[in-house]
């Protein structure tokens, strides 16, 4: 909150910077639906939309933004039956197909078809909310704010505000409310959304079809993977949200996407409605070079040898691909996103633009002398803050991925609490058994994809990375007991860890917590990773919390003001706040692109493709026979054209991770595919949009149909569909 400074001040000087562009504009920008009525509509009309700003955002009448639902609260559904169906992502759905599989019913490798609406499965913990109004709040949450107040007590009034205004847009509703921050806190806005929770499981092909091309294939393009599931909203007969209950009925939406086989050609216009998660479009060079030159190339160095370390293991052990796969595919995607990131943003040369940008933008500040007083001196000081955070972005990511990447240590920390309470004398009674029974009650769970050889490698192996790579300042008080007992030998020092710990073995740490008294933190004291752990604990709080994110947060400060900046600069401009989990919406064309020289991309992908990637012996590149004869045979339905079978198309819509899920929308309101990812050199459209590299990856929804059709054999569910020819 402390990004909240001087708002006030700021805020009586916005110049609200509302003009309609001139000619054409690029597709960036991530807008709020609100946002519409203030943008060119008749240059998305003149591009093919036949829907007016109201058809897609009302609050009045039933409009697109009623059939798109935030999924799971970090993904995107969106409506398709009157009877509640809801499409999202394959990876979406990927937690509730897996925790519904079993050896007898691997729904992950074959994939789960409900055939009756008796058969869908339920989803403790699975949640879809609808929006039901924006409001702009900013001028009530800054009223009681004032030029000479403290930070502190401005914070205090922001927030006293802010829960006002949520408490008040609810009463005597059964709504949710939040008001977030916009545009580094010049603007607030409050979300009023409904939320159900009985969301069912309806269908999903096998992962093969899913999830086809994996890891391999992830933030790249040519791509063939059917990512989509299907499930169900229920609500109670008042068609009201209600917990999960057999007496419960498939939801009666306000509104739901009509389905389109007319497909998707070159230059088609494409909407995408969702919930993208962050982005930072608005930062100074000083950051993008840090990014780039600091904490990209740290983590993506640590994670490529940790994936290393688990793929050696999964590719021996079935029993380990199984235990990592998920968290296998966490690391990966990060690491491949940020390394396509830094690709795009060099081959960009965002550092240059941005750079570029704010020697231009000081000529602008220093043309005149109040604008010399209010923002002569950010540049510099961005420059300068962010070269005094230079050796703690290096640090932080060392303790983030190196350290916590050993998971006995990560695990170890999870018991810092305990501890804390157990030596602290000042615990309530009933602390320290509750917080042991809770660690009690996840022993089981944390086990089961443990695997401790595996861990013990990558011990070995962070611990060599974290001493060679980091400043000595920064080593916890171990590094003195390695060199004199171990005599240097990293290797050897891991090995005594693993073989002394509680931490690594599920009989021990379960037997320790089940005679758990506050006395037992003598034995978590003793401990050689839980001391490991206090040690880098020690160092990060002493040497690197404070400074980080105290030249995080002035960083922020100052950019609240560089936003305003921006803003009064390009006056002429339309702004689009950064992604932030809110609902928006991006304009774009269907389109191809060419990452380098001599390389094209054509813009969609056939089955014929997946035929040619299809390996066997390769784990992420086989393929179901079903969809081999059906390729064969070219029996395609109504979903083909002719020989032709399509999967995927990219487009140019701004998107980010949330996004995920994403109904994309022809010019006349129809589901024309799903978003599902984006291209590698795009991933940098987070930081800088680049129209001639940045593409989001949409699977085209007639192979979803196909697949429910012909290779699932699950046509009863089309029949609630609207197909539109
Ligand atoms: N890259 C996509 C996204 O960011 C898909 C991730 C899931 N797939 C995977 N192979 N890890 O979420
Ligand atoms: N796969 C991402 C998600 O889960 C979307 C891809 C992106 O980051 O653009 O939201």
């Amino acid at each position: 909150m402390v990004l909240l400074r001087r708002m006030k001040r700021l805020s009586t000087l916005i110049i609200l910077s509302i003009f309609l562009l001139s000619n054409s504009r690029a597709d960036e920008g991530m807008w709020l639906p609100t946002m519409l009525g203030k943008l060119d509509m008749a240059e998305y009309q003149q591009k093919g939309l036949r829907l007016t700003a109201d058809q897609i955002y009302s609050i009045n009448h039933n409009s697109l933004k009623d059939a798109v639902v935030l999924f799971g609260g970090g993904c995107t559904g969106e409506l398709i039956s009157p009877e509640g169906l809801i499409l999202t992502n394959h990876h979406c759905g990927f937690g509730s197909i897996q925790s519904h599989s079993s050896l007898e019913n691997d729904y992950l490798t074959d994939g789960f078809w409900a055939k009756s609406k008796e058969e869908e499965l339920p989803n403790p913990g699975l949640y879809v909310s609808f929006l039901i109004r924006i409001e702009d709040v900013t001028a009530q949450v800054l009223a009681d704010t004032e030029d000479n107040m403290t930070e502190a007590d401005r914070e205090k009034v922001i927030l006293k505000a802010i829960r006002q205004i949520e408490e008040e847009a609810v009463k005597g509703t059964q709504y949710q409310a939040e008001v977030k921050p916009f545009f580094y806190g010049n603007e607030f806005y409050l979300f009023v959304t409904e939320t159900y929770n009985d969301v069912r499981l309806v269908g999903a092909p096998p992962s093969s079809i899913g999830k086809f091309g994996g890891d391999t294939d992830n933030w790249m393009w040519p791509r063939h993977t059917g990512d989509f599931s299907l499930f169900r909203v229920y609500a109670n007969k008042d068609n009201k949200p209600a917990a999960y209950s057999p007496e419960n009925v498939p939801l009666k939406p306000k509104m739901f996407l009509p389905v389109s086989l007319k497909g998707a050609k070159k230059g088609d216009l494409t909407m995408v409605y969702g919930f993208p998660g962050s982005t930072s479009e608005y930062l100074p060079a000083a950051a993008v070079e840090q990014l780039v030159n600091i904490t990209n190339p740290a983590r993506i160095r640590i994670r490529t040898k940790r994936l290393s370390l688990f793929d050696e293991d999964m590719e021996y052990s079935r029993a380990v691909r199984i235990q990592y796969a998920s968290k296998h595919a966490g690391i990966a995607n990060g690491w491949k996103k940020w390394i396509g990131q830094n690709k795009g943003l060099k081959t960009a040369d965002a550092i240059g633009q941005k750079r570029l940008q704010q020697q231009e933008f000081q000529a602008w500040v220093d043309e005149t002398p109040e604008r010399k007083t209010k923002y002569g001196k950010l540049i510099p000081t961005f420059d300068s803050l962010y070269l005094a955070l230079v050796p703690y972005s290096k640090a932080i990511q060392y303790f983030y991925e190196a350290a916590l990447g050993i998971e006995a240590i990560d695990y170890a920390l999870d018991f810092q609490s305990l501890y804390m309470k157990s030596v602290g004398g000042n615990e309530k009674p009933g602390d320290i058994p509750k917080i042991a029974a809770s660690l009690l009650a996840g022993v089981k769970g944390r086990f089961k994809n443990y695997n401790q050889e595996t861990d013990r490698k990558v011990c070995k192996a962070m611990l060599d990375m974290f001493f060679h790579d980091m400043d000595p300042e920064y080593f916890p008080v171990q590094y003195a007991v390695i060199q004199k007992k171990f005599k240097g030998d990293i290797d050897q020092y891991a090995d005594y860890l693993f073989d002394n710990s509680i931490f690594v073995d599920q009989e021990k740490v379960t037997s320790f917590l089940t005679s758990y008294t506050a006395k037992s933190a003598k034995k978590m004291k003793a401990d050689p990773v839980f001391a490991l752990m206090q040690g880098f604990l020690r160092v990060y709080t002493s040497k690197i919390q404070s400074s980080f994110f105290g030249i995080q947060e002035e960083i922020t400060m100052l950019m609240t003001d560089y936003m305003q900046a921006q803003r009064e600069w390009k006056s002429d401009k339309m702004f689009y706040p950064d992604a932030n989990s809110t609902m928006r919406i991006s304009f774009g064309a269907v389109n191809d692109y060419s990452p380098r020289d001599a390389i094209y991309y054509n813009y969609f992908t056939t089955l014929k493709g997946v035929m040619e990637k299809i390996d066997s012996s390769i784990y992420d590149y086989a393929a179901p026979q079903k969809l081999v004869d059906l390729y064969e045979t070219k029996d395609f339905g109504p979903y083909g054209s002719g020989d032709t079978m399509f999967v995927c198309f990219t487009s140019t819509n701004h998107t980010t991770g949330g996004n995920s899920g994403s109904p994309v929308i022809n010019g006349n309101g129809e589901l024309i595919g799903i978003n599902f990812d984006r291209n590698w050199e795009g991933t940098m459209s987070d930081i800088m949009y680049d129209p001639a590299q940045c593409r989001n990856i949409v699977l085209d929804i007639r192979y979803v149909l196909f697949i429910i059709d012909k290779f699932a054999g699950a046509s009863y569910l089309l029949e609630e569909m609207e197909i539109r020819k």
